[in-house]
């Protein structure tokens, strides 16, 4: 046979058939390779154990007994050949007994060794993850009959030739047990489902570990997400990954240059039912994984227990094959772990901020126990000290400069007013701590916040009218020019708009996808925080209308009035205390969303 010729006799994957029409067609109609039982893919079947296996309703037979052979696999596959054969000649090519079909669309009997319905096969690339046939035993059958199955993942990963069960003659004394008969016993048809939960014994040492929280442990505790990489083989040539946490539906994990959601890897084992399925992925952009498939991952098994979600398996440090694409895993990736509900097998949002670990790593590097967080530190400050920035500093300074300008009129502080004093430095504080604030994210995306809507333009004006703010107030005029009050309105109407801009900003800050916090607790603490400097400068504005009325009353009884500072110093303190109220009240809200921040 040509080297062409050797192309696609068996399983055949469509894109190939585009690419050599000739030779390519997936009907499952392999009957010249009964003998070998190979793929001739062009690449070499997997030497790895396979996730597929083959099971037998009975272990002993008679001859004429009906035998259910089932093949499955903890993932799909797009073909497969199954035989059965003598056990006892190893040197046997011909095939024993006849099957017959239980499904007549994606499974087709086949003549090999002349012999009508001595194999199956598929009849499409259609993927299926389990096939029934029943199998006759002839009368002439050997006192050890074994199954063999060849199976096709993807056009190129491929398990040629695979040993299934052995069964053996009623009353047939069994055969030795040669070699060959005991590699059935190796796990090469690896059973899906674990027998127990992974643990975090060797973390450090063995194998690569993610936790979170940290410290937490798989075994025990159904909150725990947890993730492991063990470099395989004395040559370091495979990977194996451990994944863990909460049922909710799906867990996964990312390989990600950056810490961006996009052009990431990632890696998914999806509740569907009580199964679970374990697939590799990749997300282009903040979009739903595509091109999903179990190409590349063997030895996979999961469990489903206890409210936990475990799943493993092994993948190659490098994929001969580009398509689909699969990173390297001798490169530094951010580590991503996200998870959320899946309805019927189907992945959904992320429920969660997905955690991202600190720094790069190595997958095949050395062993370490890994941090991860699910709000950067940098975002964390950015939050939190624009936070403190505008509903203390901010918001305290402005209400002072609202209210407070006639109080205290005897003390000074500084040589200045007090209330003037205290604007300036709260005011030049929260400028201060929003430009601060302000530059982290750019810190930590290293470029604009794409996919985070209003927020960054809103608080880029933000950033604008504060900077704005103060230079005005350099170049105000003196307070008895009889251009001031241009000075006076303008600063007020600019500082009125950077305070509002500010709040709504705030609003979509605690909602940014990136640093989500308790949704929508937050928001709740924001909207208190409203209503409570709503109450207070409504409070206030209504006491500075009445007073400006009573002083016009007074000045109009000045005669009558003989002592007017007794009911003002006692105005005087509880506008003090009120003051303070205002402060506390600031301060206690301003802790909570703080605490919420550190929660993340
Ligand atoms: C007045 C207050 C605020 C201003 C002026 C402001 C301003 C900004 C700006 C300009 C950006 C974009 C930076 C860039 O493109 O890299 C940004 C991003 C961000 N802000 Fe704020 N912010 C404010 C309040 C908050 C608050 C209270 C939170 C959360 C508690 C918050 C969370 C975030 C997050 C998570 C991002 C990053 C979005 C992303 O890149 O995924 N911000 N903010
Ligand atoms: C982002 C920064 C600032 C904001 C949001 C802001 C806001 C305000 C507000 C709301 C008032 C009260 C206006 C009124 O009700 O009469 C005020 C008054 C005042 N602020 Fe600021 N301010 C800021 C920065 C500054 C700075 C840095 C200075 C000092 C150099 C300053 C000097 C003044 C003065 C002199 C007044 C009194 C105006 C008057 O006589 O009514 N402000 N400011
Ligand atoms: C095994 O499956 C065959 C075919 O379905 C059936 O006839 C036979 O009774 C089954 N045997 C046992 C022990 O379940
Ligand atoms: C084993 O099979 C080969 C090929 O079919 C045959 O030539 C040989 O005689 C068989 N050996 C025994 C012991 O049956």
């Amino acid at each position: 046979m040509s080297p062409a010729g050797h192309c696609c006799f068996l399983f055949l994957f469509v894109t190939v058939c585009y690419w050599v029409p000739a030779r390519c067609y997936s009907d499952g109609k392999v009957t010249k390779v009964c003998g070998s039982m190979d793929a001739h893919h062009g690449v070499p079947g997997q030497t790895s154990p396979s996730p597929y296996r083959v099971t037998t309703n009975i272990t002993v037979f008679k001859p004429g007994d009906y035998i259910q052979v089932i093949v499955t696999g903890s993932t799909y596959f797009e073909g497969f050949f199954l035989q059965a054969r003598d056990a006892t000649n190893q040197s046997s090519v011909s095939t024993v007994g006849t099957f017959t079909l239980t499904d007549n669309i994606h499974t087709q009997l086949l003549t090999c060794s002349k012999h009508q319905g001595s194999a199956v096969s598929h009849t499409s690339d259609h993927r299926q993850t389990k096939v029934t046939v029943i199998w006759k035993a002839p009368e002439d059958a050997p006192s050890e009959v074994q199954f063999f199955v060849t199976m096709v993942a993807h056009y190129h990963l491929f398990w040629v030739k695979q040993r299934g069960p052995v069964i053996s003659q009623h009353g047939v004394t069994p055969h030795p047990t040669q070699p060959t008969t005991t590699t059935t016993k190796r796990p090469t048809t690896t059973p899906s489902v674990l027998p127990g939960p992974f643990t975090a014994d060797g973390c450090g040492q063995q194998k690569s570990c993610l936790f979170d929280p940290p410290g937490c442990d798989p075994e025990g505790d159904s909150q725990c997400f947890f993730l492991s990489m063990t470099t395989e083989g004395a040559d370091k040539t495979s990977v194996m990954f451990e994944l863990s946490g909460p049922a909710e539906g799906y867990l996964a994990f990312a390989l990600s240059w950056d810490t961006w959601m996009g052009n990431d890897d990632v890696y998914m084992c999806v509740k569907d039912g009580n199964r679970v399925s374990v697939t590799a992925a990749f997300v282009s952009g903040r979009t739903h994984p595509e091109d999903e498939s179990q190409a590349g991952l063997s030895w996979v098994s999961w469990r489903l227990a206890d409210g936990v979600i475990q799943c493993s398996f092994s993948r190659p440090v490098k994929l001969s094959y580009q398509e689909p694409e699969r990173y390297d895993l001798d490169q530094e990736y951010y580590l991503f772990l996200a998870s959320g509900q899946a309805v019927y097998g189907k992945t959904k949002r992320h429920s969660q901020q997905p955690l991202i670990s600190t720094y790069k790593k190595r997958i095949t590097g050395p062993p370490e126990v890994l941090e991860g967080s699910r709000g950067p530190i940098l975002l964390k400050m950015h939050g939190a000290l624009m936070l403190i920035a505008w509903m203390l500093t901010g918001s305290v300074g402005t209400f002072i400069a609202s209210f407070y300008k006639p109080d205290w009129p005897n003390q000074l502080l500084f040589g200045q007013k007090v209330w003037f004093q205290v604007h300036r430095i709260l005011m030049t504080l929260t400028v201060v701590l929003t430009v601060v604030a302000f530059t982290l994210p750019f810190f930590y995306r290293k470029g604009w916040s794409e996919h985070a809507g209003v927020h960054p333009y809103l608080g880029c004006c933000v950033l604008a009218l504060s900077l704005f703010q103060p230079i005005m107030a350099a170049f105000r005029p003196s307070p008895d020019s009889h251009r001031r009050y241009i000075f006076n309105w303008a600063h007020w109407g600019v500082g009125a708009v950077t305070e509002f801009m500010a709040v709504v900003a705030m609003f979509f800050g605690v909602r940014q996808s990136s640093m989500l916090l308790a949704p929508p607790w937050a928001t709740h603490v924001l909207i208190g925080y409203v209503t409570w400097q709503a109450s207070f400068r409504f409070l206030l504005l209504l006491h500075k209308h009445l007073n400006i009325r009573k002083s016009f009353g007074a000045a109009d009884q000045e005669a009558i009035l003989t002592n007017t500072s007794q009911p003002s110093q006692w105005e005087a303190f509880i506008k003090s205390i009120i003051f303070a109220s205002f402060a506390l009240g600031n301060s206690g809200l301003l802790t909570a969303l703080l605490s919420s921040i550190a929660e993340v």
